[in-house]
């Protein structure tokens, strides 16, 4: 199959330029551009390419709670919001802590994903944060790394074990950080909302404490260890530090905790998330520390439940919300259009860095490389309307949010996986 692209304004190593592009089986080419040698020729009209985006941070809740959100419907998501690569959280049933389990996960990826699913295996043996170490050797081949997000590991010595192996396999270890013990009943920042609306707050200290534990840990066994959803000005303060001091250490944070803060809470199930959205400050200490490299990937923490568990108000909601199908124009909108960040510098936090980091395929709009690329119409107003998601989970902060910029066509080895007509 050869598709010819014309009139793209396209990403490179080097910026953005204007370009004609071809894709000849899977793989990007600039050497032949003649309309009669191609299969089919599609007008780009001048909007802009980007390599696929990449979310290192996703919950597709198969096997096991099918309920919430497939692996299908989950990439389907993914590929409207302009992913062509995710990676796949492991709170899941059977827990992907040995290979018998993760081979369930990975038989529905081969049929069913639409792009690339890369799964987490777990720390421990049944995604507690306690207990025995999960069966990391001989998962190592299929994981992108261990975690066992939606759980912090709550021993100190559990984790330097944890590191240990996954330094000896070369594997990133990506940690949830939450010291249960500093938890107490709390399910949203413990901040002036929470004060004065007589809700039980989560301490910012549960975050960071865990955060200033494995920097300590990371140092010491020598281990990659990237964090997930940084939401406390205390954590980027330690992360800039440990960068300095030349560790191995990277974070992600998500659109929700860059854009919000307690001051926008409603009494919601759908402003619920662990961790929660928390103050001005932080929001401010975020924003700092994507604009400086202190945080390098932005991901999406795409946690759908039912509409059921979602409808429960802020105190017996389940914790979680969906994120695929609006992150890019969230970042756009709230981040380039205000003059925070470049657009470069958003599609380095959303497909580059988390590739770099990873240890994935690179993606650029160059000759060579796998045709995995998104087509932005940087121009489009739309107002977001959750009912209209293809995720099963609807839940979002954003719902009803005017914002600029929408996903045209996302390509995926030279398929169009989704496309707006
Ligand atoms: O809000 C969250 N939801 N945070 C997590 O860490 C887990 C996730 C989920 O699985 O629903």
């Amino acid at each position: 199959m050869k598709t010819l692209y014309r009139n793209g304004f396209i990403y490179t190593s080097s910026g953005f330029k204007r370009a004609d592009f071809g894709v000849i089986d899977g793989i990007i080419r600039f050497s032949c551009l003649d309309d009669s040698f191609y299969d089919s020729v599609i007008d780009i009209n001048n909007k802009y390419v980007i390599p696929g985006l990449a979310d290192v941070h996703v919950h597709l809740r198969e096997p096991g709670f099918s309920y919430k959100e497939t692996i299908r419907s989950g990439t389907m998501a993914a590929a409207k919001g302009g992913y062509t690569l995710v990676a796949s959280m492991p709170n899941l049933k059977p827990v992907p802590s040995n290979l018998e389990n993760l081979n369930v996960q990975l038989d529905i990826i081969k049929k069913d994903a639409l792009i690339d699913v890369i799964p987490y295996g777990t720390i421990t043996d049944n995604q507690s944060g306690r207990g025995e170490l999960s069966k990391m050797a001989e998962m190592q081949d299929y994981v992108i790394g261990f975690t066992d997000d939606g759980k912090g590991v709550q021993s100190k010595e559990l984790m330097k074990e944890a590191m240990l192996e996954a330094k000896k396999l070369n594997k990133p270890i990506v940690a949830h950080c939450e010291d249960e013990s500093l938890i107490n009943g709390g399910y949203i920042h413990e901040g002036e909302y929470a004060l004065q609306h007589g809700h039980a707050g989560i301490s910012s200290k549960s975050e960071w404490i865990d955060v200033q534990r494995d920097i300590e840990l990371a140092k010491q066994t020598g281990v990659q260890y990237h964090i997930c959803h940084v939401s406390t000005k205390e954590s980027v303060a330690l992360i800039r530090e440990a960068k300095k001091k030349g560790l191995r250490v990277t974070a992600e944070t998500a659109p929700h905790y860059l854009t919000l803060c307690d001051e926008d809470l409603r009494e919601d199930g759908y402003f619920k998330m662990n961790p929660p959205i928390r103050s001005k400050e932080d929001r401010a200490a975020l924003i700092e520390g994507i604009k400086d490299g202190t945080i390098e990937v932005i991901a999406t923490d795409h946690a759908p439940h039912s509409k059921e568990e979602k409808s429960k108000g802020l105190k017996g909601s389940s914790f979680g919300i969906v994120g695929l199908e609006t992150a890019f124009s969230i970042m756009y909108t709230k981040l380039v259009l205000k003059g925070v960040i470049t657009l470069e510098e958003l599609v380095k936090l959303m497909s580059v860095n988390p590739r770099k980091i990873f240890n994935l395929k690179e993606i650029y709009i160059e000759d060579g490389y796998s045709a995995d690329f998104t087509v932005i119409d940087l121009e489009k107003e739309y107002v977001i309307d959750s009912e209209k998601f293809v995720s099963m989970g609807k839940a979002t902060p954003f719902n009803g949010e005017k914002v600029k910029s929408e996903i045209m066509r996302t390509v995926y080895q030279g398929n169009t996986v989704f496309s707006i007509d």
